[in-house]
């Protein structure tokens, strides 16, 4: 079962109990065309969402604010190309639905029994911020007892990764109002982090994708994500020999990790293609951002003024199944080294193709290009 769950406040709770669940099926029935199933809970709204693919294909393409694919035959005017993660009241003047537009989005993957490093992360984040859930562990109603929790948005699937969710919930066109996406862990110690001045920072060093600093408890990763005490931000980093190829590239620089990322809408609409539909645990991601803000040795950093602690807790990596005598947690790291080479094999594929691809402009004929939109089904 996928279902999303949109919260009305607790005012728009009560009034809501006083209408009748027809009148709500009702009026639901007819504004949603989009979406199948609704149904009323305690907690909120149950609907079911559209596929994967229902929502790619819905803003497929053709950026140029003249067409959209499907849209040819309407009258411009009414076509509406993107949408919102804003909630609305089912009453009133839909113009007056949103006293306060947030600015930025904030995701955190979560299990509730992580609800405690969740707290603490969701205080640090103003209203500025729209917040959404994505539950790995089924538990939604559980969380009905934080007041910051009714006015999130929550959507749930079994087991799933946060790439698996950013892929389907966060399309560009659905998260288009806003300037930044913070896509992000459940298990991030939050005490030396203040949101709001880290987008002043992420503004005034001009990084499109970026990533708060880890303090170094422990060995980590990546030098490039350590704490820098005397810095605001930077940019790259002396890695251990051998480890980059060319100091202006990852992981020496252009380079954050997939623990905490901060995207710019730009920098994510880019990204957001590369996120392949069947490799959820995203490794590698990381080495390619580069690809979606460039120069990346100028736009991508760490903000070291405002860092976390990363505790790591493999939460969702206890969520596999036991195999072959192997725990679970074994098999969903093995997944993960094999989804890395995948996505190495299939970049480096691509970059072949466009490379051919390329070289074959001046005749106006790209025969990679052409099988590719062929397989696509576009021609
Ligand atoms: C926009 O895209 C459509 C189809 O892709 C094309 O026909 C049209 O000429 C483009 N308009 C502009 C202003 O680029
Ligand atoms: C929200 O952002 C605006 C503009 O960046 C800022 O002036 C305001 O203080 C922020 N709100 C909060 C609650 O921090």
């Amino acid at each position: 079962m996928m279902v999303i769950t949109t919260m009305p406040s607790p005012t728009s709770q009560k009034r809501l109990a006083k209408l009748t669940m027809s009148i709500i099926t009702a009026f639901l029935g007819t504004v949603t065309g989009f979406f199948i199933g609704i149904t009323w809970t305690k907690f909120g709204l149950m609907i079911r969402v559209p596929s994967s693919q229902e929502i790619a294909h819905a803003g497929m393409e053709a950026r140029n604010g003249t067409s959209y694919p499907g849209a040819e035959v309407l009258p411009p005017g009414i076509v509406e190309p993107t949408t919102d993660l804003f909630t609305r009241r089912l009453w009133g003047n839909p113009a007056d639905d949103i006293e306060y537009q947030p600015k930025y989005l904030v995701t955190f993957t979560v299990g509730y029994d992580q609800k405690d490093m969740i707290k603490e992360a969701i205080s640090k984040f103003t209203k500025n911020w729209t917040v959404v859930f994505f539950h790995y562990d089924g538990r939604i109603n559980e969380w009905d007892e934080f007041e910051w929790a009714q006015e999130a948005i929550h959507i749930s699937a079994l087991k799933q990764t946060k790439w698996w969710f950013a892929k389907r919930f966060l399309h560009p066109d659905v998260v288009a109002p806003f300037e930044y996406i913070f896509i992000w862990d459940e298990d991030l110690g939050v005490e030396h982090f203040d949101a709001e001045e880290y987008i002043r920072l992420v503004k005034k060093h001009g990084l499109e994708i970026s990533q708060p600093a880890l303090e170094d408890n422990q060995a980590l990763t990546w030098e490039i994500t350590k704490r820098s005490g005397d810095s605001e931000v930077h940019k790259n980093v002396q890695e251990r020999p051998g480890w980059c190829q060319d100091p202006r590239l990852p992981p020496c620089a252009g380079f954050v990790e997939i623990m905490a990322p901060v995207f710019s809408i730009a920098a994510w609409r880019c990204v957001w293609h590369i996120i392949q539909n069947d490799l959820v645990h995203g490794w590698g991601l990381d080495f390619e951002l580069r690809r979606c803000a460039q120069p990346a040795d100028e736009k991508i950093g760490v903000v070291d003024s405002q860092y976390i602690v990363h505790k790591t807790s493999a939460s969702l990596g206890n969520q596999g199944e036991p195999l072959n005598g192997r725990a679970s947690w074994e098999g969903v790291r093995d997944r993960c080294h094999q989804e890395w080479q995948l996505f190495r094999e299939r970049m480096e594929k691509a970059d072949q193709e466009s490379k051919l691809d390329s070289s074959d402009d001046s005749t106006g004929h790209s025969k990679t290009r052409y099988l590719k939109r062929k397989s696509d089904g576009l021609i």
